[in-house]
């Protein structure tokens, strides 16, 4: 029979050992290992003297089992706070770890910036969208009718070969559109509210042609004004207006006659050189003549006005009633100048020490 003294005796080696192994326990891992090992439920060691109550005499089991509760609460208590410390401790070790320097400068994403050729085509749709025109979309796949026949220019007319371009195969034919002429057709072929038109066209056009200066695709915006009572007048304003917009007021603006089967009359819009400023003697830009050619532009033919009536079936367009100007220009043009780029490939090359240079 084991003795109130034996007991207690066991429970303070018991609590002297856990002291020891307390302190010299690394983790928390180590820690559950410790408290399985004297308070596990099966066979920890501080369990186990609770089993050896039953062999004391009764009048010391009272005193024995205070002593062992509290040796039990004892164990707990410090194996909590050992537990609790590890804790703190691996927090810490993470918020230190883990921490952001906010004071550190950001890392700098390298941003893209829009190609020259899209700063001229935004820059060219608000001066008109601030002039009250809608931009209209067409086909870069057309048709004769569209790129040619509509616009006054049968079959044999000279004037296309000026703008030879590529055909694609099958049936109804089919080509690239050589410019965006094409959008006065088909805008007011799409028109709602017939006869009045006011729209720009910008987009991708293509030719057979390839030097410093020309490239088989390029970029033109065309532009249509459709009313009763649209004068030459007008024309001259809004092409002067719109230079003036983008080169600035300080430019000349000279109109030219000129001819295109789908105006009549046709024409020329220059302004001032912008490399010589209009010195008398001119320079190589203007080749010599102090003036640069912007746009082409004119008063819608009759011819044009009665194809799209027959194509619609109907005299929506009568050339007796309604009146209107038309005008083109390439994108590449108007960039090259304002922007001093003198070989047109390099829109196209992906250069980025080029492209750069417009951000
Ligand atoms: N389509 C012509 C070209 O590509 C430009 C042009 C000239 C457009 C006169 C017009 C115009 O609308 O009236 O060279």
């Amino acid at each position: 029979m084991s003795s109130l003294d034996d007991l207690k005796k066991h429970a303070r080696e018991l609590r002297e050992r856990l002291e020891g192994q307390l302190a010299s326990t690394p983790d928390s891992a180590s820690l559950q290992a410790l408290r399985d090992r004297f308070l596990g439920r099966k066979s920890g060691e501080v369990t186990a003297l609770f089993k050896d109550l039953g062999k004391l005499a009764s009048e010391d089991r009272k005193e024995a089992g205070e002593a062992l509760n509290a040796l039990k609460e004892f164990s707990e208590a410090r194996i909590s706070e050992a537990e609790a410390h590890f804790e703190r401790r691996q927090r810490e070790s993470r918020l230190s770890s883990e921490r952001i320097d906010v004071s550190l400068p950001g890392r700098a994403r390298a941003s893209g910036s829009k190609h020259p050729l899209t700063l001229i085509r935004e820059e060219v749709e608000d001066v008109f969208i601030g002039l009250g025109f809608d931009i209209f979309d067409g086909p870069e796949v057309d048709d004769d009718f569209h790129c040619f026949e509509a616009l006054n220019m049968p079959a044999d007319h000279p004037a296309r070969d000026m703008q030879d371009t590529f055909y694609l195969e099958g049936q109804p034919p089919r080509l690239l559109r050589t410019h965006t002429s094409t959008g006065q057709i088909r805008s007011m072929l799409a028109n709602e509210n017939p006869p009045g038109v006011r729209v720009l066209c910008p987009g991708r056009t293509f030719r057979r042609d390839d030097d410093i200066t020309h490239s088989p695709m390029f970029h033109q915006f065309e532009g249509l004004v459709v009313d009763r009572g649209i004068t030459l007048g007008d024309l001259m304003g809004t092409l002067e207006a719109f230079i003036h917009a983008v080169f600035g007021k300080e430019y000349p603006v000279r109109f030219r006659p000129s001819y295109f089967p789908y105006t009549e009359p046709s024409v020329e819009v220059d302004m001032g050189c912008s490399a010589c400023k209009g010195r008398k003697t001119g320079c190589r830009v203007c080749k010599q003549t102090g003036w640069l050619e912007i746009l082409g532009s004119g008063m819608v033919h009759p011819a044009v006005f009665e194809s799209v009536n027959a194509r619609l079936g109907e005299v929506v367009y009568d050339p007796a009633e309604v009146s209107g100007f038309a005008f083109g220009s390439g994108m590449e043009r108007i960039a090259m100048i304002k922007y001093g780029i003198s070989d047109i490939r390099l829109f196209y090359e992906s250069d980025i020490r080029f492209l750069e240079q417009f951000s």
